[in-house]
C-alpha cells in the first residue's frame, strides 16, 4: 500500500477473524517502528509481542472496570462510567485478538535525571519527550501492519492496571499503551478529513 493511501484507510480495528497473524509480520512491522523518530534518538521503547491465549486472558482479566482508589487520588475522572466501560471493551478486546503487543517505555533520558521530583518541569519536560518518541513507534506499528492488511487499535487504557500488567510480565518498565492486533473481521469505513481551517493557519 502506497503512504498516502495507508494513512486514508486507517481506522482503529477491535474486531477481529481468526485468522492466525503471521509472527514475521507482526515482528517486521515493529522493526520497522524501530527506525522512528525520537528524541536524542533514545528509541525508548520497549515491546512484549503476546500470543499466548493464558497469558493474554491474564492480561485482559485485569481490566475489571475498577479504578484504583490510590491512583484516582486527588483525580477527577470526568466521566468514571465511561471508564469503566472503556475498561471492560479493552477486557474484550485484548482477550478475543489473536495477539497483543504490550508497549513500555525504558525511560533512558528520565533515569539520567537522579532523584527526580515528578513534579519539577525538567521531568516533565523529559517524560512528555519520552511518551512522545514512544508513540511515534507505536503509531508507525499500527500504520505498517495496515499496509500488510493487519488490524490495530491502540490502547491507553490499561495505564490504569499498570502495577496489575509489571507484575504479569515481570517487567521494570512504564507501560505506555497495549496494541490489540487481528485481520479485521470487516472492512471499516474510511474517516474524511474536516475542514483545514478548523485545525490549520496559514501564515
Ligand atoms: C493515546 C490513545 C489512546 C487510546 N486508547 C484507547 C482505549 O483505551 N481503548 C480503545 O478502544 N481505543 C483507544 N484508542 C483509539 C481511539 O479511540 C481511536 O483512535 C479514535 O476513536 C479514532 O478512531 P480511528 O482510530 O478509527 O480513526 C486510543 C487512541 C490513542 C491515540
Amino acid at each position: 500500500m502506497e503512504l498516502q493511501e495507508t494513512l486514508l484507510s486507517r481506522r482503529s480495528v477491535r474486531k477481529f477473524s481468526s485468522k492466525e497473524v503471521e509472527k514475521n509480520k507482526v515482528i517486521r512491522a515493529i522493526e520497522l517502528a524501530d527506525l522512528s523518530p525520537s528524541a536524542h534518538n533514545s528509541r525508548p521503547w520497549r515491546f512484549d509481542v503476546i500470543y499466548n491465549k493464558d497469558l493474554k486472558t491474564k492480561i485482559a482479566e485485569v481490566h475489571d472496570g475498577k479504578l484504583d482508589k490510590k491512583l484516582i487520588k486527588g483525580v477527577n475522572f470526568p466521566n468514571k462510567l465511561r471508564v469503566k466501560l472503556i475498561m471492560l471493551l479493552a477486557k474484550r478486546v485484548i482477550k478475543n485478538a489473536p495477539v497483543i503487543i504490550v508497549v513500555w517505555n525504558t525511560c533512558p533520558l528520565l533515569n539520567l535525571l537522579k532523584d527526580y521530583d515528578k513534579s519539577n518541569i525538567k521531568y516533565q519536560f523529559i517524560h512528555d519527550m519520552e511518551i512522545e518518541s514512544v508513540s511515534n513507534a507505536i503509531y508507525s506499528i499500527h500504520l505498517a501492519l495496515h499496509s500488510m492488511g493487519i488490524g490495530s487499535v491502540w490502547m491507553g487504557i490499561p495505564v490504569l492496571k499498570e502495577s496489575e500488567i509489571k507484575d504479569i510480565l515481570k517487567s521494570k518498565d512504564q507501560l505506555v499503551s497495549i496494541l490489540a492486533v487481528g485481520y479485521p473481521l470487516y472492512k471499516s469505513r474510511e474517516k474524511k478529513i474536516r475542514d483545514k481551517n478548523l485545525f490549520v493557519n496559514i501564515y
